[in-house]
């Protein structure tokens, strides 16, 4: 929630600045800003830098507008795109904010919860703040603290900055210009992410993600919580919470620029969802090989005795990350015999489920940045338990903070909609269970080359329902006007319906729920006329036959039924409305193939409906406050 950047170099700041927001904007897309500080080229001028901001309600498109009728210059700045917690979408709220003697100015990504009490405590009457906002706080304290620090030991900065870290509650990412020190940006961080670079040409960036960076370097540090950074031309140096310096890793990231735009599509959810083939095949490379067999041993150093000691699995997430979780919950019951419980990280963590050292605790997160699923990791660990995450951010605040990690291989996602990675979570998951239920002995090899060699024709088939997408577009021009929708499916069709209503109600605002096909007689069927639709998620499987009659109850009440069935079933022919095919496969991996069409599916009545697919309402993509 919101984003954050920075720089410092020998360019004109603004366009990296926009540039930078606009990669991030998927964070936040209610207001934007920049504040771009100009100083005199000769060092002993006695002129006052001018520090000029710019800022608004709306896209970084329209602060790019803004930027083009008044430009301004610099060779330093900082940028912020909101999603609003403190105070209204408006332009005194949008950031960044100065202190009240406008000496330095600052952007903010988090919460501070004891803002109120800092307000009160400094001298400031009221009145003199011209926003609501916590950050227009941050800012007058650091400036107090600034003032009172002679930096003997340390530079002032630095100083202040350590004791305004001791004195701010809750969480923050903080990036700061001062106008007395004119060539540097301060960095502070606790909780939320901050990411930062030096490209080696005299340029450092720092930013809450790095698709801001990547244009400028590859190598990145990122900060953990209390560490201060000083970005300046010739590098970066940090100090710890105690005011320490110290030096800090470089993590290299494989991702590249490329991977971070539309690549010719006119939407980046459109483009995750036709990268699916290649991101199954990325994440089961070099772990599950040819013949089917996987191994997991050079990312997880689990002994058997470790993996055969165990006695529960706790799988935690949210949103879109735990209907994966949920998915891969069906399968671990069916290959393993562990006590397996999946659920939401905002209850588990005020939940008191018996997890200690016997517990492998999952965590699962594509940003690896969700306020509750760190809070619930937290708490799994501080008990004991084995904690892994499953993240495509490698130097996320999850990866950084359990015992192992699995990575998605995914490529970043920009779309606030997930996709791409719920197929990587699928995959990446279906491959832990085989391999724990492996080391645990409790899958023949039979059995496990059976699905594993099924698991490496995934790709295939994903990408021959992608060569559909018209029939499916079909099908949204069909059922755009429904203004309700029912989505169902039994057994590991469930996962795929709440996901499947999920994304229709996150990108059209359409009204979708999602329920246990068998749970439709216990209430929701008195929704049903010929106004609503149901998406009946039935591939041939086991419990295919109860799903039908379930269909029948639909048809019943004359509602519209979607299903998608399996390749040669022809048992739903007369039955149905609309009927989407995928291919066949083994009934345990149905998911991977029953969810592509209802992602398609979504986006395509958003399009239609002429929705902002990529930053959906009110939703940011990480979510990083409670
Ligand atoms: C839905 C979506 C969200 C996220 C959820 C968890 O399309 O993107 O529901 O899945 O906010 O985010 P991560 O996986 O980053 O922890």
């Amino acid at each position: 929630m919101c984003g954050i950047v920075g720089y410092i170099g020998h360019r004109n700041v603004v366009d990296i600045l926009v540039k930078g927001l606009q990669s991030l904007e998927y964070r936040g897309y209610d207001s934007a800003g920049i504040a771009v500080v100009d100083y005199p080229e000769d060092k002993n001028s006695i002129k006052a830098p001018a520090v000029h901001i710019v800022k608004g309600v709306g896209k970084v498109a329209d602060l790019k507008s803004m930027l083009d009728s008044s430009p301004v210059s610099g060779r330093q700045g900082i940028g912020h795109t909101r999603w609003a917690t403190h105070g209204g979408v408006t332009e005194v709220n949008a950031h960044p904010h100065s202190d009240l003697s406008s000496k330095l100015v600052l952007v903010h990504n988090g919460i501070v919860e004891n803002y109120r009490e800092l307000r009160a405590e400094l001298a400031a009457p009221a009145e003199s703040y011209k926003s609501e906002t916590d950050t227009e706080v941050i800012a007058q304290l650091l400036s107090t603290l600034y003032t009172k620090y002679g930096g003997e030991e340390r530079p002032a900065m630095i100083e202040a900055l350590v004791a305004l870290h001791k004195r701010l509650r809750g969480s923050f990412a903080l990036v700061i210009m001062a106008k007395d020190i004119p060539g540097k940006i301060y960095c502070l961080r606790k909780g939320s992410p901050l990411v930062v670079g030096f490209s080696g040409e005299g340029e450092a960036l720092c930013a809450s993600d790095v698709p801001a960076i990547l244009p400028y370097t590859q190598d990145v540090v990122y900060l953990d919580d209390g560490d201060i950074a000083e970005l300046s031309a010739e590098g970066m140096r940090f100090w710890n919470a105690s005011g320490e310096e110290f030096e800090k890793n470089h993590v290299h990231i494989d991702w590249d620029v490329s991977m971070v735009d539309k690549g010719g599509y006119p939407h980046f959810m459109l483009k995750e969802i036709n990268e699916q083939g290649a991101v199954l095949r990325s994440s089961m490379a070099k772990r599950l090989a040819e013949e089917g067999t996987v191994d997991l041993s050079a990312e997880l150093p689990w002994t058997k005795e470790e993996a055969c000691a165990w006695k529960r699995i706790h799988i935690v997430a949210c949103g879109t990350s735990y209907y994966a979780s949920l998915v891969a919950e069906r399968f671990l019951e069916t290959i393993t015999d562990l006590d397996i419980r999946v659920d939401v990280a905002s209850e588990y963590r005020y939940r008191n489920f018996p997890v200690g050292p016997d517990t492998l605790a999952v965590f699962v997160s594509q940003s690896g940045e969700t306020a509750d699923t760190l809070a619930a990791e937290r708490l799994a660990k501080a008990r004991g338990a084995r904690c892994l995450a499953v993240t495509n951010v490698i130097g996320s605040t999850l990866a950084r903070e359990v015992d192992d990690i699995l990575q998605l291989k995914a490529g970043p996602e920009i779309g606030v909609a997930a996709t791409k990675t719920f197929m990587g979570q699928m995959a990446v998951l279906y491959l832990l269970s085989l391999y724990i239920a492996k080391l645990r002995e409790t899958l023949t090899g039979d059995y496990e080359r059976t699905i594993g060699r099924e698991m490496l024709a995934l790709p295939y088939k994903v990408e021959s329902i992608l060569q559909q997408q018209e029939k499916i577009q079909k099908l949204a021009v069909l059922h755009s006007e429904a203004r309700d929708f029912l989505f169902l499916g039994r057994g590991n069709s469930f996962p795929v319906a709440l996901e499947g209503a999920l994304k229709l109600k996150e990108i059209s605002y359409i009204h979708a729920e999602a329920y246990a096909a068998g749970e439709m007689k216990h209430g929701p069927i008195a929704l049903l006329d010929p106004r609503v639709p149901v998406v009946v998620v039935s591939p041939k499987d086991d419990l295919h036959e109860k799903t039908f009659s379930n269909i029948l109850e639909a048809k019943a009440r004359k509602a519209p039924v979607i299903a998608i069935a399996s390749e040669g079933d022809a048992s739903l022919d007369s039955t149905a409305d609309n009927i989407f095919h995928v291919p066949v496969t083994l009934p345990l991996l149905s998911p991977f193939l029953t969810v592509t069409p209802l992602q398609l599916f979504a986006y395509y009545v958003a399009k239609i409906l002429g929705c902002d697919i990529d930053q959906p309402r009110n939703l940011a993509k990480s979510v990083t406050v409670e």
